[in-house]
């Protein structure tokens, strides 16, 4: 077998086979294929797409390209959640609790945020005393005992997509549906999941921007997951405004936690039900979403989703009282208001650049190296569509100098668009794929 081959099929549009396509990422796994190869052969694949079939081998090739782990210990039936990356996406820590409540074993791995789009264990990290690095034993007995636990990943998942992702990253080449599908399932499934829950997200503060792209993406996962026998389910969802009020580490913790009190924003608390109920689904809890959503309600009423946040944090070595004392969460040295120039409805929040303020404000990572300041970031109260009256509050920036909350607040008052005549208030749920 050549590479050359497998790159001439590749760009004239042939079908891969298994053994090509597993040749070529065992080679470049191996360091036995040069990189000059694999940009050509990602290239090849940008403008020609690959098969169904041909992305879902190259999702099992890369699984099989590091260690693969597996929970017998928790029945063999792991439901995990994946989210693209949004702005103000706290959905995991709200979601989890939630799902495990209504009587899911939840054993999840997250990652740390890069770019204008936050992690999971960032956020976590503004939790005094908050544990990721558990032993498999310590996770296990998290689980047995609280329901639910989240750690970092640990181990040599998918080598493969960690060498290729950064070869993609400089030639132009991340933005294949193919390429970017296969590298997300590729780590859910190496991960130990057997059912998924994807939440798609597409906007202006989005990787994909663009719906009818999230929209493929959602099917083209999906896809991988029935090939592959991991049963997946995709919501596309709304990345057009940020998700809730808060964006920022510490902000967002305290907003989860206002939200498993049943005092979240709406958006947030609605995005939850819909996943939660999908992933009930997947666990076989209840027959439909529907009956799932009235099970999260119910469970909701009890109080008992903040009560399993609470055993995970205790469990995990980190300080529960932050849920009665927010304040012993990192707080910013300088807060700021935002205030409305003038009078209109709000047409248009670009989220990205909201993303970005935060990220330059201290609350999210340009390189993976950089440190973050967990108590920065910002809350945006305004969503699409809101009537604005000159003078209302609009936004709170908070910062490590009056400097830096100065230059966020002007940028912010510039990314809300408020102009005079109404616009319709935006959808969340934009379309939902399942098999
Ligand atoms: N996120 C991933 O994990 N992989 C991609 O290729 C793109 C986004």
């Amino acid at each position: 077998m050549r590479v050359y081959d497998i790159i001439t099929k590749t760009r004239d549009g042939l079908e891969l086979s298994r053994e090509e396509i597993r040749f070529l990422i065992d080679g470049y796994t191996k360091g036995q294929i040069p990189d000059y190869q694999m940009a050509a052969w990602c290239m090849a694949v940008y403008f020609q797409g690959l098969s169904p079939q041909a992305t879902a081998e190259l999702t099992m090739a890369m699984v099989d390209s590091g260690e693969v782990l597996t929970w017998p210990e928790l029945g063999d039936q792991l439901v995990d959640k994946h989210s693209t990356g949004g702005v103000g996406d706290k959905t995991t820590l709200v979601l989890l609790p939630w799902v495990a409540a209504a009587g899911v074993r939840i054993a999840k791995m997250s990652g740390r945020g890069l770019g204008h789009t936050g992690g999971t264990l960032d956020k976590l990290s503004s939790i005094p005393g908050f544990r990721f690095d558990l032993t498999r034993a310590e996770f296990l007995q998290t689980v047995a005992k609280a329901g639910l636990a989240i750690v970092g990943q640990t181990g040599n998942l998918v080598p493969a997509d960690k060498k290729l992702y950064a070869l993609r990253d400089v030639t132009a080449t991340v933005d294949s549906i193919p390429l970017i599908a296969s590298s997300i399932m590729s780590k859910k499934i190496a991960a130990g999941a057997s059912r998924i829950v994807l939440d798609v997200k597409t906007g202006s503060g989005a990787f994909m921007e663009e719906l009818p792209k999230a929209k493929l993406l959602a099917e083209t996962m999906v896809d991988i997951g029935a090939k592959t026998g991991r049963r997946t389910t995709a919501l596309v969802t709304n990345m057009d405004q940020p998700l809730g009020v808060a964006v920022g580490n510490a902000l967002e913790v305290r907003e989860a936690i206002e939200t498993l009190q049943g005092n979240g924003p709406e958006d947030l608390t609605e995005l939850c039900l819909a996943l939660g109920a999908e992933m009930l689904v997947q666990a076989e809890k209840v027959d439909t979403p529907q009956e799932g959503r009235r099970l999260l309600l119910e469970v909701m009423d009890k109080g008992l989703p903040l009560q399993k946040f609470r055993a995970m944090v205790e469990a995990q070595g980190g300080d529960a009282r932050v849920i009665e004392e927010p304040e012993l969460l990192p707080q910013a040295p300088v807060c700021s208001d935002v205030t409305a120039v003038g009078s209109g409805y709000v047409t248009r929040i670009h989220t990205k650049r909201i993303g970005l303020i935060a990220m330059e404000l201290g609350a999210g990572r340009q390189r993976i190296e950089d440190d973050i300041d967990l108590s920065a970031g910002l809350e945006v109260f305004v969503k699409v569509g809101d009537e604005i009256q000159a003078g209302q509050l609009i936004a709170k920036v908070y910062g490590p100098t009056t400097e830096a909350v100065k230059k966020a607040a002007q940028k912010i008052e510039a990314s809300v668009e408020i102009e005079e005549h109404p616009a319709k208030p935006l959808s969340l749920i934009l379309a939902r794929v399942s098999r």
